[in-house]
């Protein structure tokens, strides 16, 4: 689907979209098309339910007096609630209500709303990005796909005063839209196309956007010492991998690049669970068990392209969890690169053994201003928080605040739960330093309290993204599938307070 902005008009062919505000009072544009159609949509207001609240929608088919295939009349609701992310709400719901419009053109007519924050150019940018989220798609494996399940849309036109701003600030919104839809794509890839070496190979194809990308393979990893890590990947035929992607868009200091901002993902491009075997049924979603790694990898992308004034680092530790002769054993110890040894108990809470080694690697060759860590680590949080925040672990409160705010902005919550003495004491092991698993109960926390020992005294927060990562429903701008949560919220988190 092309993205157009064009000056204020209204068009004579295809579907055109007029707002009103709530009482149900018509925009200057709407009101015009009213007149043209001879009171049509005045008359279908007084016949329907619609207020012109958001959310609400009214579609006239072919109304007289022009050429136009129909007309959707939308809500914008009351004039607070004209917000940015209203605002791509509504762009969703739009994409969403005329994505098989026969003749392929969708014009938006956007008027200025008085007392509203923000302008019709500013409204029209948002919008776009809106109907672009919600327009991705992953049917390249289906080879059958008939007209009627394909949208029809060819062009979304929308017309404003300011349009040529609209479209300066929409090319920029767009790029972080290009990191979601990476990422989307990456957690959709079925675990036979997608395991460590080709979600490496995936990330290298940032070089072209001027990030540095290096991988390492296996013996690089075990000359660093990350047995954690590799213990996790030795049952499968797979090569584990570690990807370093770095993005220098900020200032330097004598020279030298400032310290970054880091992120590191858990990268399990599959979770069988290893020898502690996972139950078959549902076992098919573990493809997403990459999740993590996914989100980094496209938000580098995203701050990439949109030239992010920060220096950021992305590493992505990438295994595949597998049963086999030459698996990691219930009992196994291993040494991670910090030294710290680990009694692995059960090889299905493998992410946190990855993330081990990742965190200390990242640490100590970046000494990072603050390092967040995403990993769908465990089943746990999906108890607690469902699907509407993701679980947020920190040892730093202003970076937590900083978290939850951007989450806020873009409606990628966070909710924080607790570290303590007491919940750290629960993973010490009787053989060795610790044990990858706690006891009964405070399965997320003990999760979190893993982590935090391979991070020492740096700013730290570890988003467990198990119940986000995945959506069983279509959402206004996310549709049903992998959703790219975090992209978003850290690409905030940077433009709110990290950018030079
Ligand atoms: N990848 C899973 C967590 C998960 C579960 C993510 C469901 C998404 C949906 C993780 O590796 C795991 O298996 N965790 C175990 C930990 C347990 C063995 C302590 C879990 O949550 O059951
Ligand atoms: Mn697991
Ligand atoms: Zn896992």
């Amino acid at each position: 689907m092309k993205i157009s902005f064009v000056k204020p008009g209204l068009p004579v062919t295809g579907v055109v979209v007029v707002t009103a505000i709530a009482g149900g009072k018509l925009s200057a544009s709407a009101a015009m098309l009213d007149k043209i159609a001879g009171g049509a949509i005045r008359r279908a207001i007084l016949g329907s339910n619609f207020k012109g609240n958001k959310g609400q929608t009214l579609n006239l088919l072919a109304p007289a007096g022009g050429r136009l295939d129909r007309v959707m009349l939308v809500g914008l609701g009351k004039v607070i609630d004209i917000t940015d992310l209203e605002m791509q709400k509504l762009g969703g719901r739009i994409y969403a209500g005329t994505q098989q419009v026969k003749k392929g053109l969708v014009t938006i007519v956007l008027d200025a709303v008085t007392g509203a924050k923000m302008s019709a150019s500013e409204m029209a940018s948002e919008i776009a990005f809106g109907a672009n989220l919600r327009s991705y798609r992953f049917d390249k494996y289906k080879t059958k796909l008939k007209p009627d399940n394909k949208p029809t849309i060819k062009t979304l036109s929308i017309a404003c005063a300011g349009f040529i701003n609209a479209r300066k600030k929409y090319i920029s919104l767009s790029k972080i839209a290009d990191g979601v839809f990476f990422t989307r794509d990456l957690v959709s890839e079925p675990p036979n196309i997608l395991y460590p070496d080709t979600l490496a190979k995936q990330a290298k194809t940032l070089e072209k956007l001027g990030l540095k990308v290096q991988v390492l393979g296996e013996s690089q990893m075990k000359r660093l010492g990350m047995g954690a890590l590799l213990g996790v990947g030795q049952g499968s035929v797979r090569e584990s991998r570690l990807v370093v992607m770095e993005w220098n868009g900020g200032s330097k200091s004598k020279g030298k690049i400032a310290q970054p901002v880091a992120f590191v993902g858990k990268g399990v491009t599959f979770d069988t669970g290893g020898i502690s075997i996972k139950p078959s049924a549902g076992m098919e979603d573990m493809k997403w068990d990459m999740g993590g790694s996914a989100v980094v990898i496209g938000l580098m992308k995203a701050l990439a392209g949109r030239q992010a004034k920060v220096n950021a680092v992305g590493v992505v530790g990438l295994v595949e969890n597998m049963p086999g002769g030459n698996a990691q054993r219930p009992g196994d110890v291993v040494t991670s690169m910090s030294g710290q040894t680990i009694e692995v108990l059960n090889t299905d809470a493998e992410g946190r053994l990855v993330l081990a080694d990742a965190l200390h690697y990242t640490n100590e060759r970046f000494k990072p201003k603050f390092m967040v860590n995403l990993a769908t680590l465990t089943g746990a949080i999906i108890v607690s928080l469902g699907s509407h925040h993701a679980g947020l672990f920190s040892n730093n409160d202003q970076l937590c605040e900083k978290l939850t705010r951007a989450g806020e902005d873009v409606e990628e919550r966070l909710w924080r739960l607790p570290l303590s003495d007491a919940y750290d004491k629960m993973i010490n092991s009787q053989i060795a330093d610790m044990q990858n698993i706690g006891g009964r109960g405070a399965g997320s926390i003990t999760a979190a309290q893993f982590l935090q020992r391979f991070v020492g005294k740096t700013p730290w927060a570890h988003l467990d993204i198990a119940g986000v990562t995945w959506s069983k429903s279509d959402q206004p701008t996310v549709p049903k599938g992998g959703t790219a949560f975090g992209v978003r919220l850290l690409d905030r988190l940077v433009a709110n307070n990290y950018e030079s």
